[in-house]
């Protein structure tokens, strides 16, 4: 069975200890929103999330709340990490946590495969270790302590003390699969996006690569080694192993030959576990490799990368809480490069939502509807002959809509949204320019007015379909007050792929009123 056609996403899988910010936030939209792009599609569509339960973090953290393990990440997950999908409007197809039956299991599957295949032996360690990072640091990412930690060596993503650790540990054979992984970067130059992601791991791997340790034997908050109950499996390799664990691997062959390989969209501070070590571990246990790894910038504020730890965390529903969840999709997704690193503001989001959502394509769908309503009685009218001017505008729904499918396949979705835009600013300058209240002063104009308006109207129909997967729920209404449910069925449902063809909303369907879709909001302290 191949799996050509699936088109299988994740998101990384996240620490519950922190509380979900801004950060783990756009993570998740940008899959989302490739995901609807593609179940919109049509693809075989699976979108996959969860939460990264195992480890030292997480134990320290539940000691210090005292209570165990298990039941701080059950809280956790259930008060704050399963809101979140809500409050952000993420349509994911499965949730999984690595301290479920179904990943524990298959791990020590994948492990004891791996150990058969002769890839792990046991040997000594001594090496810094961060906690924070669940990860024993190379020499290029410790630096010199600083203020209370003066004399000691941090860690440079988290400043905090590196704790040297020395232990027997289990070793994978990392070292061996430096060529098959400069190999695969250079037959699949897409494996690693963007380029300076890409370029940065192949210069790692060139520095040669040495064996992983993957077992610890100090704490047992993780699962069991199958041959060595003394030791649990290292956090992290328990953690990349959910991205097939949750589609059956192990248990449901099926399943997992009808979705693997996946891509997966990571942070940058995450890309050499999934685009060295990952792979390396696919390989050495005969399994195929991912299809691609997209690792994106950083959200800055006041020029640092957000985080908890560091106290500039924000907590997304401040955002939705003002804006709503549309707007914090749309402004995260459309004002970073995806891939960049992208700083935050609060007036760079109020100043995009006033001018590209309310102004932009708010009042475009509110003035055409109210239009329709006042000169046409709510009946979308048939459009008469065409002008130049109506097709340009034709020609520009079906140039965006090429270009904004395309800038998906890269996984641009910044790019996607600015090729639609076209769209909202060519009508915008369209119904200035052909003033139907001016057409509608004379009755010999009639037929003309009812052609400004179709391309208006027939204009949104493409942007409600097109920019579903990123604002599903100012969309929705949209096509509800187009009266497109009615005669064209439900939005979701709409192939994404034919968007840019002309002439698909029915005349002589009724639109109902839209409230704004974009109303004005109390700016916040
Ligand atoms: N648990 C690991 C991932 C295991 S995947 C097999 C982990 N978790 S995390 O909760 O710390 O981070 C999850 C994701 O959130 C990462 O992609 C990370 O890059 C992202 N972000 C955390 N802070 C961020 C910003 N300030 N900006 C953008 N994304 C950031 O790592």
């Amino acid at each position: 069975m191949t799996s050509a056609g699936s088109f299988y996403i994740t998101t990384p899988i996240y620490y519950p200890s922190d509380l979900p910010h801004i950060g783990h936030g756009y993570t998740s939209v940008a899959v989302d929103t490739l995901a609807r792009w593609h179940r919109q599609a049509g693809d075989d569509t699976w979108m996959l999330t969860g939460t990264d339960e195992h480890g030292q973090k997480m134990l320290r953290a539940a000691a210090a709340n005292s209570v165990t393990p298990q039941q701080w990440v059950d809280k956790l997950v259930t008060e704050s990490w399963f809101p979140l999908l809500r409050t952000l409007d993420v349509a994911n197809d499965d949730f999984i946590r690595t301290t479920q039956e179904r990943h524990e299991h298959n791990v020590q599957v994948f492990f004891q495969a791996l150990y058969d295949r002769g890839y792990i032996y046991a040997g000594e360690y001594e090496a810094l270790y961060c906690v924070g990072c669940e990860e024993f640091k190379p020499e290029s990412e410790i630096v010199d302590g600083t203020g209370p930690f003066e004399g000691l060596k941090v860690c440079a993503i988290h400043s905090k003390p590196l704790e040297l650790l020395q232990e027997k540990n289990y070793f994978f054979k990392l070292s061996e699969f430096g060529d098959r992984l400069l190999e695969l970067y250079k037959t699949q130059p897409d494996f690693v996006r963007p380029e300076s992601a890409r370029n940065e791991v192949v210069s790692f791997v060139k520095q040669g690569l040495k064996d992983l340790s993957i077992s610890r034997s100090t704490f047992d908050w993780g699962i069991k080694v199958p041959w060595d109950q003394s030791h649990v499996i290292y956090v992290w390799v328990d953690a990349l192993l959910n991205y097939i664990t949750a589609i059956g691997y192990g248990s449901d062959e099926e399943t997992f030959a009808r979705r693997w390989p996946a891509y997966h969209v990571v942070g940058k501070d995450i890309l050499r576990f999934h685009a060295v070590i990952w792979p390396a571990l696919l390989m050495a246990a005969g399994l195929e490799v991912p299809r691609g790894v997209f690792a994106h910038g950083w959200l800055l504020v006041g020029g640092e990368k957000m985080s908890k730890s560091k106290l500039t965390g924000i907590a997304p529903t401040e955002i939705t809480d003002v804006f709503g969840s549309d707007a914090y999709r749309f402004y995260f997704l459309s004002a970073i490069p995806f891939g960049h690193d992208g700083s935050f503001s609060w007036e760079d989001l109020s100043a995009r939502y006033q001018a590209e959502l309310a102004n932009g394509f708010g009042n475009l769908a509110s003035r055409t509807t109210a239009m329709i309503e006042r000169y046409f009685e709510g009946i979308v009218p048939a459009p008469g002959e065409d002008t130049d001017r109506d097709v340009a505008v034709q020609r520009t729904v079906a140039d965006a809509a090429a270009a904004a499918d395309a800038a998906v396949e890269r996984f641009r979705i910044d790019e996607a949204i600015a090729a639609i835009w076209t769209i909202v600013d060519e009508l915008n300058a369209y119904i200035t320019d052909n003033e139907p209240w001016a057409l509608a002063k004379d009755d010999a104009q009639r037929e003309r007015l009812g052609t400004v308006l179709y391309t208006a109207a027939e204009g949104l129909r493409a942007l409600a379909v097109l920019l579903s997967p990123v604002m599903p729920i100012a969309t929705e209404k949209l096509w509800v007050a187009l009266g497109a449910a009615e005669s064209l069925g439900r939005l979701v449902d709409q192939p994404i792929r034919d968007a840019g063809r002309w002439g698909i909303l029915k005349p002589g369907t009724s639109v109902n009123g839209l409230a704004p879709l974009f109303p004005r909001v109390e700016q916040p302290a």
